[in-house]
């Protein structure tokens, strides 16, 4: 696969108008009309391609989207919060209003590029949460202007592309989160890579169901259970709980083990599996997490995720930690800088790390100065 175009690619930028694609789909809180960021860790990682650029002379224009407005302005989804916090970091650097409030922008319509790319001379892609999505803005710039990936899509690709291609070994991955089927493509290509699966999550109880534990009243995929069962007969070692933590039928907090009777509801792994999961971490040289170990929002069903984030943050191993929740998780925990990357994509790494490419490094590919 060819290289992605890199900034230098771009040549002399003095005086260019650069349409910089940036993901600042960050997390907000308050009311519709005055919304507050709560992370601006995907601002700031946009900077040191922002700053490349207008060191150099170029004068930049963000471009991104904030949540899923269905194409159509919404005040909930303005960008202008994110507009203030981009101009204290980076002054003078434009952000136009939320890519998709216009509908071309999901339909990747050819009439909504064009008007994306009038007046800009270049086009960096520096959003790699997005650069899984084949909308408008990822794609369609390349097709035109003279392209190149921006450090931090540079950056997120070499890591996740090293994770998949030569992991120190052993490697291993833990993945959480709710549910199996969100997830079935990348275990399938995670288990091609590592040498172990640790399983914790609303996910592992379609495990246990495969492996013919009842599972009570926790979340569990009846249509996936089949799936689990060929996973855990095949040659890779997969860790699952052996202790539970969450509800009984009372609505009591309790402790379990792999058995749940009718009407008990598992919401986090057990202490016992923790401290497993936690040795299995230890022990390995490359570690990728993705997805809490049970609902940590709770106080009460936060100490698996816990324990496994400040595993990820002690071990000797490279971790690689993918974005969304297992990302708000070690904020939350003040882990953050504990581990080697936190990717600032949820979707994107999963999709990166099943297929190895995305349509926006695809597009960047394509694009004129890199043919
Ligand atoms: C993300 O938060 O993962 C990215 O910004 C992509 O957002 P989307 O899932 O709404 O496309």
């Amino acid at each position: 696969m060819s290289k992605l175009p890199a900034l230098e690619d771009l040549g002399d930028v003095a005086g260019k108008r650069v349409l910089v694609r940036t993901d600042f789909n960050v997390p907000m809180e308050g009311p519709d009309d005055a919304r507050t960021i709560t992370d601006d860790f995907r601002i700031r990682a946009a900077l040191p391609t922002i700053e490349w650029l207008t060191s150099r002379g170029a004068s930049v224009v963000c471009g991104s989207h904030l949540g899923r407005p269905k194409g159509k302005p919404n005040p909930k989804y303005s960008m202008e919060p994110v507009r203030r916090r981009l101009a204290e970091l980076a002054p003078g650097v434009e952000l136009l209003e939320n890519l998709r409030f216009n509908p071309g922008e999901e339909s990747n319509n050819d009439d909504f590029v064009g008007q994306l790319v009038a007046g800009f001379d270049a086009y960096v892609d520096d959003a790699f949460g997005a650069a899984h999505r084949a909308h408008a803005s990822v794609v369609g710039p390349p097709k035109t202007l003279p392209s190149a990936a921006g450090r931090l899509l540079q950056k997120e690709v070499e890591i996740l592309g090293g994770l998949r291609d030569h992991p120190k070994r052993p490697f291993v991955a833990v993945l959480g989160g709710a549910k199996v089927s969100d997830k079935l493509g990348v275990i399938e290509a995670l288990l091609q890579t590592v040498d172990a699966l640790v399983i914790g999550g609303g996910m592992c109880f379609t495990f246990l169901a495969a492996k013919g534990m009842p599972v009570g009243d926790s979340i569990c995929e009846l249509d996936q259970v089949a799936f689990c069962r060929r996973l855990l007969d095949g040659p890779k070692p997969i860790h699952l709980p052996e202790d539970i933590v969450g509800l009984d039928a009372n609505g009591y907090y309790a402790t379990f083990g792999i058995r749940l009777h009718d009407g008990a509801k598992g919401l986090d792994i057990g202490p016992g599996t923790a401290a497993a999961f936690s040795d299995v971490v230890m022990d390995a040289r490359t570690v990728f997490w993705n997805g809490p170990m049970g609902m940590f929002e709770d106080p009460r069903f936060a100490n698996g995720t816990k324990t496994l984030a400040q595993a990820v943050a002690d071990t000797k191993a490279f971790t690689v930690v993918g974005g969304g929740d297992s990302a708000a998780a070690l904020a939350q925990f003040g882990l953050d800088d504990e581990v080697d990357h936190v990717s600032t994509g949820g979707g994107a790494s999963l999709e990166f790390l099943e297929f190895g490419d995305l349509p926006g490094l695809a597009a960047l590919r394509g694009a004129p100065n890199a043919r």
